[in-house]
């Protein structure tokens, strides 16, 4: 299911990282600065809150805490400003939370049907079982590290819920997932549906998009 947030503070941030002409170091802020409120909206929609009691100066009274275990998984290199951005709001509200660390690689540039084969590098990730993952991955394009993501996380046990935390998704990898994993839930600031093929163009780039997430978060175009 996809759940796209429109909002004017929200919009007025993803044209800034739309923008070609926005700087390395504004970039990064901005992912971590949208990294923060797509958690916050997660949190708010998914996670269980227990009613906990707390003495003001004046009485004592009732209010909340978020519970459910979390786990965080960043999707190197490009999810790691968003997934800190995250991690800023739980460590704001002490939520605890673990870190998980995933890297993935294309196997070839050109695939007629852009259903690029990905190969998992590297897999650092703690156990999943009964714990609200929330997959740090800024551009949803294929789908193609993602669904190779969720089939490793369901190989190694059962999370409670599966969560997509992502700036741009197009309509090729969304689709893709609802098929595969239709209870995973994807949070995105914007669905681009200009490009030729389901939103991309023949690179497998998000259309409008930001261009390359990594390259310019890491100052590497
Ligand atoms: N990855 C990116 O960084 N940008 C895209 O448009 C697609 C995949």
């Amino acid at each position: 299911m996809i759940h796209i947030l429109e909002n004017k503070v929200l919009s007025s941030m993803l044209t800034v990282l739309r923008n070609e002409n926005t700087k390395s170091s504004e970039f990064r802020e901005k992912l971590r600065l949208a990294g923060f409120f797509l958690t916050y909206e997660i949190l708010n929609g998914h996670n269980q809150a227990e009613e906990i009691k707390v003495r003001t100066p004046l009485i004592l009274t009732t209010g909340v805490r978020i519970n459910a275990p979390i786990l965080q998984l960043v999707v190197m290199r490009a999810g790691m400003h968003l997934a800190i951005g995250g991690g800023e709001l739980m460590d704001q509200l002490n939520i605890p939370f673990e870190i998980g660390v995933v890297d993935a690689k294309r196997l070839e540039e050109d695939a007629p049907d852009l259903d690029f084969d990905v190969d998992i590098t590297s897999f650092k990730v703690p156990s999943v079982d009964k714990k609200d993952i929330i997959i740090y991955e800024p551009m949803l394009a294929t789908g193609g590290t993602i669904t190779k993501i969720l089939t490793k996380i369901y190989e190694k046990g059962m999370p409670l819920k599966l969560i997509i935390a992502s700036i741009v998704s197009a309509p090729f990898g969304v689709e893709k997932i609802e098929k595969l994993f239709p209870d995973v839930h994807i949070y995105t600031l914007a669905f681009d549906e200009q490009g030729e093929f389901k939103g991309l163009n023949g690179d497998g780039y998000i259309v409008p998009g930001l261009g390359d997430c990594g390259d310019r978060a890491f100052g590497t175009y």
